[in-house]
């Protein structure tokens, strides 16, 4: 039986549907607010805004539970990898041997970039900033593969992943290359998704490339780990820029653009700048602490608190524990690997962290793995952006496949009214 939330109003009683989702998350279904009362609801930042149903990614922020279409996240890293987690959240099952292989190869044909992209990237100074490279080339893309996409047609749909997913890493791995100086390089079709990732960000023009499993499983761990984080900021950006029928590459460059702010993907960089100038203090950790507490000043503790997770980001758990294998193997010491932990074990003890339930996020111990396996420190958020890849698109697909209408939010306006216009002698 349909069950219904009360609202009174003006001495009116009205009555609005309850919604349940498989993991008995409850929602109040407003789609009929304004009609019936008049009334809008204000939530800014949607921190109480459901904007969709989703079938892609559950997570429970009081548990510290993250499922991509019913997968446990703990499963998924330990066991697939990137491209199957790929194909998973896009398509919705883990795919067969034959599915998989098929979806490599048809990623193989179209892992190829038109060379006139090289003179845009080419413009660009060395000093940008990643994130912007890669917004601009993701946006460009559309100008050499135009994909005037009809949503019905399953075949165009398949066309347009399969193409997102060949060029992106591509480009990824020319932002790193440009900032680095490095020639620009293509595909190697010949070896798996993620070998040809590594080969293509790090193999230097003048000696062989020997894949090193040891960067590959930690690039696979943490795509996979980044790979979906259902409505978050650069997903929201996605979705909502889709739904105005703006074509999938132009809506992931949006998502890029968002990805890239401090508060969201940005945090990684954020992060081990801010644990370089621990390390520089003297690895003074208490004035950082007293900092992100003081109500006066703008800081805050990078990589710290979230949205939703009110209690630990079980991706930072799995990659504090990949953090600590990764540089054994390299044999690499870094000292803001101890200062992290020592930050995270002192403000796990801090009432002003305790009593907000602010724990470490995905970005606290991503970005040491990543200067560990050689990647500059712009580039951080890049590879959360190349991670979330397939996430952006599964959410965009769903989107346009569910027919939802325009992204257009409304406002209460505050703002001065009737105003009599005066030349501007007056003034
Ligand atoms: N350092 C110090 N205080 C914090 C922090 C922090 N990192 N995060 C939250 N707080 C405080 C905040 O000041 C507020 O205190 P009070 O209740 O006294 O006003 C309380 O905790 C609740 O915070 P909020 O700002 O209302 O929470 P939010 O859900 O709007 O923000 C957040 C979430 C992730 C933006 C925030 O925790 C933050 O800025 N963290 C640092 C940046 C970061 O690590 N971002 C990566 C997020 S995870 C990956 C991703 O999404 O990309």
């Amino acid at each position: 039986m349909e069950k219904f939330v009360k609202l009174i109003y003006d001495d009116k009683s009205f009555e609005f549907p309850l919604i349940k989702g498989s993991q008995n998350e409850k929602a109040i279904d407003i789609k009929n607010l304004r009609k019936e009362t008049g009334l809008i609801t204000l939530d800014p930042g949607y921190k109480n805004s459901g904007s969709c149903k989703s079938e892609i990614t559950f997570l429970d922020g009081e548990k510290g539970v993250l499922k991509y279409r019913g997968y446990s996240i703990e499963d998924l890293a330990k066991k697939s990898s990137f491209l199957e987690v790929s194909y998973l959240l896009i398509f919705g099952n883990l795919p067969t041997k034959d599915q998989l292989s098929k979806f490599k190869t048809d990623i193989d044909n179209e892992s190829i970039i038109d060379e006139d992209l090289k003179v845009i990237l080419k413009s660009f100074p060395k000093s940008s900033h990643p994130m912007g490279i890669l917004a601009s080339l993701t946006s460009a893309l559309t100008a050499f593969n135009p994909t005037a996409l009809d949503i019905k047609s399953e075949d165009e749909m398949y066309k347009a992943i399969v193409m997102i997913m060949a060029k992106f890493p591509i480009l990824c791995a020319w932002t790193q290359r440009k900032v680095k100086g490095l020639p620009l390089n293509y595909s190697d079709i010949s070896i798996s998704y993620i070998e040809n990732i590594t080969k293509m960000f790090f193999k230097k023009p003048n000696q062989e490339y020997r894949n090193n499993k040891i960067i590959n499983s930690a690039i696979d761990k943490l795509l996979i780990l980044h790979a979906d984080h259902e409505q978050n900021c650069s997903t929201s950006t996605v979705r909502i820029v889709g739904s105005s029928y703006a074509g999938l590459f132009a809506s992931i460059s949006a998502g890029i653009s968002a990805l890239w702010g401090r508060l969201h993907g940005g945090a990684n960089q954020a992060v081990i700048e801010m644990l370089e100038n621990i390390k520089a203090d003297g690895g003074d950790i208490s004035r950082y602490l007293k900092k992100a507490k003081d109500k006066n000043d703008p800081f805050r503790l990078m990589g710290f608190g979230h949205r939703v997770y009110k209690n630990f980001d079980p991706r930072a758990r799995i990659i504090k524990k990949t953090a600590d294998e990764v540089l054994s193997k390299l044999g690499i010491d870094d000292p803001v690997l101890d200062i992290a932990k020592n930050l995270e074990k002192i403000a796990l003890k801090d009432s002003y962290f305790v009593d907000r339930k602010l724990y470490p996020n995905v970005d606290f111990y991503s970005g040491i793995i990543y200067r560990a396996l050689g990647i500059p420190t712009e580039m951080f958020t890049v590879m959360f952006a190349l991670g979330r890849l397939p996430g952006w698109i599964a959410q965009w697909k769903e989107m346009r496949e569910n027919f939802e209408p325009i992204g257009r939010p409304r406002q209460i306006f505050i703002g001065s009214v009737d105003r009599d216009y005066s030349s501007i002698e007056t003034r």
